[in-house]
């Protein structure tokens, strides 16, 4: 949701501007822009991608070094160069990440004391409120402020909502302003100077010294120097963090995509998430965090929030806790949660589920059932510094690395994982992985077994991978096509829902998943020979039910695209394709099968040209509401 970059050293910063925006770019690819102070600012705005903006600079000669530079997702205000940032007043420029609420009123008031508005989204109204609050005599500043670090200070006294600032002034050529409220934003600091961005991967390539702030940080950068105020306006000093990304990690290497390498690297993923139960046959609760134990003993039942691909693999999960665990489960989605009222229960652990750590909504949610009295919270979640694990008692870090493709892949298949293992900690804390048979837990072999299997995750999805040029073959025959419908039952539900919303989000073909059961309640009626229908079919025990399902499209003409287990007695035939996955994985299935469908989403677009890592109108981060 918007990508900001800013760097103020001693050489020209603008390629290090422009390869961080690159990096950032699945933030929104709206468009892109950079102001650079050289005698005076400099300005460039390019619709569309990046590439494009890195055209005009070097046509236009741009250098300096101090400068700023955004990547857009368009909120307020279309897709257009005069809405694209960074936004100007006189001779200061500031990019912005996140959503000012109280713009309208602020434009009005701004208006009146005469600046002039040339866009039509809230950044700009940041811009003039600094220069305003520079001028001073006037209704946000009676007395002029002192610099632009004062008068950043002051203007975000006036500022509603979330935001990440980077902002510079032609009149104080060698100093970067930044603010963190609510939106993300970290520095760097270089061999040469200072740098900030959104995420750490737009620094990596130029240190690994990085300094997460916190909400409320308002900081000034010189090329030496670091100064930091809080929200409370002390001076504070945060850590310097060495940050373990590697430069490689967000590149593509071999890969055509980034979706591409990131299905591929899912193995890898796996076994970096389950490393810590390498050698065990028992499960510690130490893995969730120091008060785990405490926390999960008192537990009686489960609440997961979560958005996109991230609630997907809540309800799988929900199936997973309820039958191995027997404790009660919900899942909601956080952009309805924290709009409704709930009846909060204090023994209820709340399960924030999210591959950025920065989901807006998610992040909301979390708050909502804070201030519910939920105190039992913890956070499936990506990247280590972000802001929903700072705000969780309990806390897993899925070690997919990071996922630049906007549709989610490795995080969706390690998320899975992590929330396997709370399965199995919650069926122990609730004595459900005892040797207590008789009151019908599950006997203390079966966390040994679950384990192993959990393990050998890496492996069969491995195996999965290589069915890659026959769903590739499939995956032909459905880039004609306009519609298709998904079905699964069970815990393979979700796993249709989220195969449906791979294909949705980077083919453009309306996709829709049922349980399959439903189909007979409405969606039958839109099958015919154009619609093919891909049906999740592990051999498990509702096969012969969905069998079922599947005659009722064959009765329709419907072409039928299986994803079976090998050792289900399925086999091709006219209006049915089948294709066995390697093996039959059981409980665990839905993390196989999901593979499987990532790579046919991945072959249809492929086969449709549509562009892969970026689709239109998404972005990645959505760190607005
Ligand atoms: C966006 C992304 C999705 C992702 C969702 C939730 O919509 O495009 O891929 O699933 O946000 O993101 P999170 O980072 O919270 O998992």
């Amino acid at each position: 949701m918007c990508g900001i970059v800013g760097a103020i050293n001693s050489g020209s910063c603008v390629d290090f501007l422009i390869q961080g925006l690159k990096t950032l770019e699945y933030r929104g690819y709206d468009s892109a822009g950079l102001a650079v102070l050289n005698g005076g600012l400099h300005r460039s705005r390019a619709m569309g991608r990046v590439a494009g903006l890195e055209d005009k600079v070097a046509e236009k000669g741009i250098a300096g070094s101090v400068g700023i530079a955004h990547t857009r997702w368009a909120t307020h205000g279309a897709p257009a160069e005069h809405n694209a940032h960074p936004h100007v007043s006189e001779g200061l420029a500031v990019v912005h990440n996140g959503i000012i609420e109280n713009y309208e009123s602020l434009r009005v008031q701004l208006e009146a004391l005469g600046y002039t508005f040339t866009s039509d989204t809230d950044t700009e109204t940041i811009a003039h409120l600094i220069q305003a609050c520079l001028a001073g005599g006037n209704a946000f500043a009676d007395q002029p402020a002192q610099d632009l670090f004062a008068a950043v200070r002051r203007a975000v006294d006036y500022l509603e909502g979330a935001y990440a600032l980077a902002v510079v002034h032609e009149s104080e050529p060698d100093c970067l302003v930044v603010v963190r409220e609510g939106s993300p934003l970290m520095l760097g600091i270089g061999e040469n100077g200072h740098y900030a961005a959104s995420d750490a991967s737009a620094l990596v390539a130029m240190t690994r010294r990085m300094v997460y702030l916190e909400n409320g940080d308002v900081g000034r950068l010189t090329r030496d120097s670091i100064e930091l105020v809080d929200g409370q306006g002390n001076a504070v000093e945060r850590d310097v963090t060495l940050s373990s990304l590697s430069a490689d990690a967000v590149e593509l290497g071999e890969y055509r995509h980034f979706m591409q390498k990131e299905i591929a690297e899912q193995p890898q993923a796996l076994g970096n998430t389950l490393e810590m139960i390498a050698g065990a046959n028992r499960l510690h609760p130490g893995i969730f965090g120091a008060d785990a134990e405490t926390v999960l003993a008192e537990v009686d039942s489960v609440l997961i929030l979560a958005c996109g691909t991230s609630s997907y693999a809540g309800m799988t999960a929900k199936y997973w806790i309820e039958q191995l665990s027997g404790l009660p489960c919900n899942v909601e989605l956080a952009s309805e949660y924290r709009y409704r009222t709930s009846v909060p229960n204090s023994k209820q652990l709340v399960v924030v589920i999210s591959q950025s750590g920065e989901t807006a909504d998610t992040l909301a949610a979390l708050q909502h059932a804070k201030s519910l009295g939920h105190t039992r919270t913890l956070a499936i979640c990506n990247v280590p510094e972000s802001a929903i694990v700072r705000e969780t008692a309990l806390r897993f870090i899925t070690r997919a690395g990071p996922e630049i493709g906007v549709a989610s892949t490795k995080a969706f298949t390690t998320q899975l994982s992590a929330l396997f293992l709370l399965t199995l900690l919650l069926a122990k804390a609730n004595g459900m992985l005892s040797a207590d048979t008789e009151n019908g837990s599950i006997e203390a072999d079966r966390e040994q077994d679950l384990l192993a299997e959990l393990r050998h995750l890496p492996v069969a999805v491995e195996r999965v991978l290589a069915l890659e040029p026959q769903i590739a073959e499939w995956a032909q025959e459905f880039a004609h096509k306009h519609h298709a419908l998904f079905l699964g039952r069970g815990r393979h539900y979700p796993i249709a829902q989220e195969g449906a919303l791979k294909l949705k989000e980077i083919s453009y073909i309306h996709a829709e998943a049922y349980p399959a059961g439903e189909l007979k309640h409405g969606p039958l009626a839109l099958v015919d020979a154009e619609m093919p229908v891909v049906v999740v079919a592990p051999n498990d025990e509702l096969l012969e039910k969905l069998k079922a399902n599947m005659q009722e499209v064959s009765a329709r003409g419907g072409q039928l695209y299986v994803f079976a287990d090998g050792d289900s007695r399925m086999n091709s035939s006219d209006g049915v394709k089948v294709l066995h996955m390697p093996e039959h994985y059981g409980l665990l299935s839905p993390v196989l099968h999901v593979v499987a469908l990532q790579l046919l989403a991945y072959h249809v677009a492929l086969a449709k040209g549509t562009d892969v890592d970026k689709p239109r109108n998404l972005a990645k981060s959505v760190t607005v509401e």
